[in-house]
């Protein structure tokens, strides 16, 4: 059954109304509960989507890849290196080719202008998970792991901190707003959003009587928050030798237990993952050797505090990707 969402690309919140994003939360929580009850959800056998990864993934893939089996749909992954889009093919003929084959089209790499294109030339729905700006699907597991935890969204105190011009951060400023939570981005002044993203958002804040704040003192940002968000000091496809400036830049924004007691007494912590919070990875131990550093954005002990919700959060991102799919290929009892 068709709805305002079928046939519709999921490319940036900014596209979705506040009602719009209410109901693939509340749609997301509907597939969630299924699921969990065992419930049969293939309702889309014999339609196929496609994965275009051109950084690499864990959860978005996995994610894209579950939900869809889950829904009865086909699924094929095109990792970073084997597909011809943009070395021999530009991405407009990719997207016009793959068009003609899949019922939807999820896309991971650099420029938002390339999710934009495959949207515009394919024909079919495509999904943006993950550009160097926006990171949308990312968005609704954290409104839902939010909602999960405290009931509710509107009026909570939000802060990111750290990088506050990545991909994630520049999200959450839109979900936030969009949503009436509070958010505050705390980092140093050359890592805030462009002003441009910033005045838009402050209008949707003002239409949504929620607050948007921008401070460089992590002190002030993280007092009497509800909740304290991080991500990575080094995005994928940035540079290995920008490290060195970002530790130096960012290891006051760390998120500590001692940030996390200036926050209100229920507070949560959220990560989109993947998390350098220990030496157990190549990273990690290669940044231990050259800077000494045995944790970066987030302290180990954080992470693994009953605070920390960042499993929860990894979860929903299938639950979450599940709605988005649904509802862009016209599920099976949308209104
Ligand atoms: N959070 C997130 O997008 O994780 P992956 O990079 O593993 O997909
Ligand atoms: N800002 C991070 C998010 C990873 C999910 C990156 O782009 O690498």
């Amino acid at each position: 059954m068709a709805s305002v969402f079928t046939g519709r690309s999921f490319l940036k919140l900014l596209d979705y109304s506040t009602e719009e994003i209410r109901e693939l939360l509340d749609l997301s929580k509907r597939l969630k509960a299924e699921k969990k009850a065992g419930k049969d959800q293939r309702c889309f056998v014999g339609k196929n989507i496609v994965l275009l990864f051109e950084k690499t993934s864990t959860r978005t893939r996995c994610s894209f890849e579950v939900a869809g089996r889950d829904l009865g749909l086909g699924v094929t992954y095109l990792d970073p290196g084997s597909s011809q889009m943009g070395k021999k093919e530009s991405i407009e003929d990719t997207a016009k080719v793959l068009g003609r084959l899949y019922d939807g089209i999820e896309y991971r790499g650099y420029a938002q202008k390339t999710v934009e294109t495959l949207a515009e030339a394919s024909g079919v729905p495509v999904w943006n998970g993950l550009t160097d700006d926006f990171h949308p699907t990312q968005m609704l597991a954290d409104l839902l792991t939010i909602e999960e935890h405290f009931g509710k969204l509107e009026g909570l105190n939000f802060c990111f901190m750290g990088d506050c011009r990545n991909n994630v951060a520049r999200s959450l400023m839109v979900a936030c707003v969009k949503m009436g939570l509070n958010f505050s981005a705390c980092g140093p002044r050359e890592l805030w959003p462009d002003q441009e993203l910033i005045d838009v958002c402050t209008e949707i804040a003002k239409q949504n009587s929620c607050k948007l704040k921008l401070t460089d003192d992590p002190v002030e940002g993280s007092r009497g928050q509800d909740i304290i968000y991080t991500d990575i000091w080094v995005s994928m496809g940035e540079d290995e030798s920008i490290w060195a400036d970002r530790i130096k830049q960012l290891k006051p924004y760390q998120v500590n237990s001692e940030m996390m007691a200036r926050a209100s007494d229920s507070a949560i912590f959220l990560h989109c993952l993947p998390s350098f919070h220990d030496r157990l990875t190549t990273v990690g131990e290669a940044i231990h050797e050259r800077f000494g550093l045995t944790e970066m954005e987030v302290s180990d002990e954080v992470f693994r505090s009953p605070a920390s919700l960042v499993f929860d959060e990894a979860e929903n991102r299938m639950h979450t990707i599940k709605a988005v799919i649904y509802a862009s290929l016209g599920g099976c009892d949308l209104a």
